[in-house]
């Protein structure tokens, strides 16, 4: 049996309504909800403007303008696995640029972007709130702590060739 797109959009568009419609409190704005399908699936795909609008009994419109207003939404999946790495002060004394320059350099990419292969996201953070061990990156906000351009390319390469099962 195979899957068609239209099965998966239909598995999308289930998934999204119940982030829209399951959260403890009754998703009220256009950006609450945006943000339920996010923390759900980790992007806002068009299926979800859509059921937003539908549920917010608002225009395509005017949900596009919201999501689009905001940096932190993504609009293409992302990779298997994500991969953070701080820049906040604290790790840029202990040395997170060459962190940074070596993860890129071994994902074969210069900004914050994912894989060719789909398998891992790269992201910038600001702080990942345990400056006592930077330099830190985190894998699928798992922080790893102290780590050295060679430990954090290393573990990059590792998120290519072994992905963990769990996004
Ligand atoms: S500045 Fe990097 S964890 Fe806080």
């Amino acid at each position: 049996m195979t899957t068609t797109s239209s099965d998966t959009s239909t598995k999308l568009r289930e998934r999204i309504r119940h982030a829209i419609t399951s959260q403890q409190q009754p998703t009220i704005t256009v950006l609450s909800s945006l943000l339920a399908v996010q923390d759900a699936i980790h992007y806002i795909p068009d299926e979800a403007i859509e059921e937003v609008a539908d549920h917010s009994r608002t225009s395509i419109n005017e949900v596009w303008s919201v999501a689009s207003f905001y940096t932190n939404f993504r609009f293409t999946p992302p990779g298997r696995v994500t991969l953070d790495v701080c820049w906040g002060p604290s790790c840029h004394l202990l040395g997170a640029q060459n962190v940074l320059k070596a993860v890129q350099d071994e994902l074969g990419i210069d900004e914050e972007a994912t894989t060719e292969d789909g398998t891992v996201t790269l992201r910038y953070s600001t702080c990942l709130g345990a400056c006592a061990n930077a330099p830190v990156v985190a894998v699928d906000h798992h922080m790893k702590g102290r780590v050295t351009p060679d430990s954090a390319a290393q573990l990059a390469a590792g998120l290519r060739t072994n992905p963990p099962e769990s996004h």
